[in-house]
């Protein structure tokens, strides 16, 4: 089994400066983002845990990789390269370029969902469920009750009531398209799907009749918690627990920005050659010719070597380890943060945090602005901003269940010392969390309105 190495197995040859601010200057910039801080300019910020999202770090391979970028508008070497590169990771035959993750979910939803059907999974991200209600569909959340409560320590906490997957398809097998899995699970956490799940997965798809994919946006995580945490696999490679999570299912969309290592790029791959045929003719139409798929040949290079490079387990040990140096410092001091930690962020537990604010005056963007002002530390609000709702003229409103802050660290991006300022930070908030008073919302769009919201410190 990988043992947790205490240093990173590279070094750092190119950096980025980064601008430090005052405690005045980041008051003045957070006034002009109207408090919200997706609206900050990135560099007014110092520690960036916004996303891990297109925020990795390339390695000197993917960029002399993009040095060897064949622009050909067909049949570029790099996507000969990409496509033998995902072939042999995951086992599917057919392989579709995409630009992100969600045109992969387009087309996939596409192919599967007709109005009123049902696609069944542990969670599924924004764009994921947005994908499958704008084609008619229902996405039904069946994670387990585990999964949901931020103080339970099951190692799986990703992986699907199987009960509730197999009660669900005996009454309505038919109203089914598919079964879409998210590994590892974003949206608690970072939390991994166990192989014993995936496996009883194939086996009710198979008895029901039904396709099963993978959201593989953080494989190689999940198949690192796998090697750690489940009987059987501690001798096992990376590569090896990967191409086994990955035999259980027909196909996968992935968010290449995630465990792709790169700053932009995408796939859908498939078992099936009909189902290929048909999504090449989507491909065509939305994101551009079969061997690109609105990417470049240099950044389908870049992503066929950063496949290679999240497999090792070095790598991986030392990421994880840098998620959970920083979620420990926060649990020692008694910060409220979801346990067991995650693979690839800390969330906090606005509840507990902030009891005294209600989730009407927006505790997780009162916290974050606090934070940014502090340390410069960007992270992002997970709770009624952008979940819930309030309507002023009948005064009802629907609360969202869970109020989270996340912070998700980028890969090979930061170092422990930005992680100790960011808990020391964290930590400071939470001391003088009685001054908080959460916020009031001056303006909102109609539609993802965190994004964008004006809010006001009450
Ligand atoms: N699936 C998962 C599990 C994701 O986390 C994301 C993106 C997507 C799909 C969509 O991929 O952005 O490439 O189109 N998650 C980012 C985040 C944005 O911050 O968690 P995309």
């Amino acid at each position: 089994m990988t043992q947790f190495l205490e240093a990173e197995p590279y070094r750092i040859k190119v950096v980025e400066p980064l601008k430090m601010t005052t405690f005045e200057e980041r008051q003045r910039s957070l006034q002009k983002a109207h408090f919200n801080v997706f609206n900050l300019p990135a560099e007014d910020v110092f520690v960036d845990l916004l996303t891990d999202s297109g925020t990795s770090a390339m390695s000197q391979y993917q960029w002399a990789g993009i040095m060897m970028g064949d622009e050909s508008y067909a049949g570029s070497r790099n996507w000969y390269h990409l496509e033998a590169t995902i072939q042999e990771i995951t086992g599917y035959a057919y392989v579709l370029p995409t630009h992100q993750g969600r045109p992969a979910e387009n087309i996939l939803t596409m192919l599967h969902i007709k109005p009123g059907m049902a696609v069944l999974g542990n969670m599924f991200f924004d764009t994921t469920q947005a994908h499958i209600e704008t084609k008619g569909g229902v996405p039904v959340t069946l994670v387990i009750d585990e999964g949901l409560n931020p103080e339970s320590e099951y190692p799986f906490k990703g992986d699907v009531d199987l009960g509730k997957l197999e009660d669900y398809l005996k009454g309505a097998r038919e109203k089914v398209g598919m079964i879409h899995v998210t590994v590892t699970c974003n949206n608690n956490g970072g939390q991994p799907v166990s192989m014993a799940n995936l496996r009883a997965i194939r086996n009710i798809a198979d008895r029901y009749g039904l396709p099963f994919f993978l959201d593989a946006a953080r494989f190689a995580e999940n198949a690192f918690f796998i090697q750690q945490r489940e009987p059987g696999y501690a001798h096992k490679s990376i590569l090896e627990i990967a191409r086994e999570m990955f035999s259980y299912a027909d196909g996968c969309t992935m968010s290449a920005k995630k465990d792709g290592l790169v700053n932009i790029g995408g796939f859908l791959a498939l078992r099936d050659e009909g189902k290929f045929r048909l999504a090449q003719q989507y491909l065509i139409l939305w994101e551009g010719f079969i061997s690109y798929g609105g990417l470049a040949g240099r950044d389908l290079e870049a992503l066929a070597i950063g496949l290679k490079e999240v497999l090792d387990e070095n790598y991986l040990a030392c990421r994880i380890r840098q998620v959970h140096y920083l979620g420990n410092q926060l649990l020692e001091a008694g910060v409220p943060a979801l346990k067991p930690l995650g693979g690839h962020c800390v969330m906090l537990d606005m509840k507990r945090f902030l009891p005294h604010i209600p989730q009407e005056r927006y505790p997780a963007e009162a916290f974050c602005a606090q934070l940014y002002l502090d340390s410069g530390t960007r992270a992002v609000g997970l709770g009624q901003l952008a979940f819930g709702s309030e309507d002023h003229t009948t005064g009802v409103v629907q609360y969202a269940p869970l109020e989270l802050v996340r912070l998700a660290i980028p890969r090979r991006v930061y170092t422990d010392n930005h992680m100790r300022l960011v808990a020391q930070s964290v930590i400071r908030v939470y001391e003088n969390r009685d001054q908080l008073r959460g916020m009031h919302l001056v303006w909102a769009p109609k539609v993802l309105r965190h994004f964008s919201a004006h809010l006001q410190p009450i």
